[in-house]
């Protein structure tokens, strides 16, 4: 029998109480529930509501259903139409009538407003230490790698020299960023919607501010219809989210190309890559793959939201209930990437001669040829003009900068000496690149520092 089975004279056809439920997946919020419940119960006693023997005999019940939740020794029915009617008719079976008090005052529209609240805000309170533990991993590789030299890539071809801790500390950059949306989105999201009711708020003398205290919330919703209706907390997690996955799926994509023969820049630990059923020889970093390809399911995660959400008339609709199995996934998919990730990376070898081998190759040196002439006081425009004049005649002599003649650097300009070699050697290329944010070794160890503070416990 439904809860709200009053106006009803026939019983729910059973395919529509399977499609309507929402108890397969919103089960996971049992604990929030209860602790949403119990703060709401607390308050109702405290404003005159329920008795003190009523409210203890609710939290009493409500301890009880959590404790047998967890232990197993309660299941989830299936029948239940979600999570908020299956406590409370568990909670009635066992303590009766003032069970049935425990939603006085209260809507399932403000209830499961603030179910996925207390539940999101959960985790990404869990979330935070993960993508720290992630810029850590990139930090202290990179604290392994400020002398690893390697081209830098624009258009994926050859540009200028880098090492692999600045190519690393760029992610660790994002990562920062993506902290500071997560933490943002947990803020704007720490806002207390009971007492909203199911639109138009409530009549009862509800104290709202302890329900907030008792919740650890900083503010209450100031408007009933908002407060029921709002799901921008979980279209901006979903998009801090999808920002997130956008970023591992650009390492990910990288790592694949440096594992490949063509860049061999890394190898990945055997417990961290797959073989091919046919091909002997194969080792696979199926892992960023699979990152790569989960960021688009995040996305589209974040476009149900956007999409369920564009054409509803206020307050709720049921349209809303599919809010959960969206960000959920977002949830679930983005932990299990960065989970995955951490170990990966930290087993991860590096390769540094063949990075050097491919930095050595590809002129990218270049810039520092035509800057070392404009140092001498040639316009920039016609250095850079002589030395892509030098670059296309070690093209077709099938030489470098480094090993080209001084004789050859002197009939394209009389400004060029002996000293052209070190100025060109990959070493000074990086050494000389100090200024904030460039790659010289010790610019990075600063990088690396500064970012210790980001990720810090
Ligand atoms: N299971 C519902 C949801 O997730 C709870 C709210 C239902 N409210 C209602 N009036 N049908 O959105």
């Amino acid at each position: 029998m439904k809860l709200w089975a009053g106006r009803f004279s026939k019983e729910t056809d059973q395919a529509v109480n399977d499609f309507n439920s929402s108890i397969s997946f919103d089960s996971r919020m049992y604990r929030q529930d209860i602790r949403g419940s119990k703060a709401h119960a607390t308050m109702l006693c405290s404003v005159g509501i329920l008795t003190e023997e009523e409210k203890d005999a609710i939290l009493g019940g409500l301890t009880q259903i959590e404790e047998d939740l967890t232990t197993g020794a309660l299941a989830f029915d299936p029948a239940a139409e979600d999570i908020h009617m299956f406590v409370e008719a568990e909670l009635t079976r066992r303590i009766g009538d003032a069970g049935k008090k425990l939603h006085t005052a209260r809507s399932r529209n403000d209830q499961v407003a603030l179910d996925i609240r207390l539940y999101l805000r959960d985790e990404i309170d869990s979330l935070i230490p993960l993508v720290k533990a992630l810029g850590k991993a990139l930090c202290a590789k990179a604290g392994e790698n400020l002398t690893t030299v390697m081209p830098g890539y624009t258009h994926l071809q050859r540009a200028q020299p880098i090492t692999f801790a600045h190519h690393l500390m760029a992610y660790a950059n994002m990562l920062a960023r993506d902290l500071g949306r997560l933490a943002d989105c947990r803020r704007r999201m720490n806002v207390m919607p009971l007492g909203s009711g199911a639109l138009a708020g409530t009549t009862y003398p509800l104290d709202r501010e302890l329900v907030k205290e008792l919740l650890d919330f900083d503010a209450v919703t100031l408007n009933s219809l908002d407060g029921v209706s709002d799901r921008d907390f979980c279209i901006e997690l979903a998009s801090a989210l999808s920002i997130l996955m956008m970023h591992l799926s650009r390492f990910s994509e990288e790592v694949i190309l440096w594992c490949s023969w063509e860049f061999r820049f890394v190898e990945l630990d055997d417990a961290f890559s797959t073989g091919s059923s046919i091909m002997p020889q194969k080792k696979n970093p199926d892992i960023t793959e699979l990152i790569r390809g989960k960021a688009g399911r995040v996305y589209g995660d974040l476009a149900t939201l956007l999409t369920m959400m564009k054409g509803l008339p206020l307050a709720y609709n049921k349209d809303m209930q599919e809010d959960k199995e969206a960000i959920f996934d977002a949830v679930d998919t983005t932990r299990l990437c960065i989970s995955t990730l951490i170990p990966m990376l930290e087993t991860m070898t590096v390769k540094p001669a063949n990075m050097r081998a491919a930095a050595a190759g590809g002129f990218i040196n270049a810039t520092d040829c035509a800057d070392y002439l404009a140092k001498q006081g040639v316009p920039f425009r016609d250095a850079y003009k002589v030395t892509g004049q030098l670059v296309a005649l070690c093209i077709e002599q099938g030489t470098t900068l480094e090993e080209l003649p001084l004789a050859e650097y002197q009939k394209l300009h009389p400004a060029f000496a002996p000293d052209v070699y070190d100025a060109i050697r990959l070493e000074t290329c990086l050494g000389q690149r100090k200024v904030t944010g460039s790659p010289a070794p010790e610019t990075v160890e600063g990088q690396i520092a500064a970012a210790a503070k980001w990720f810090e416990d």
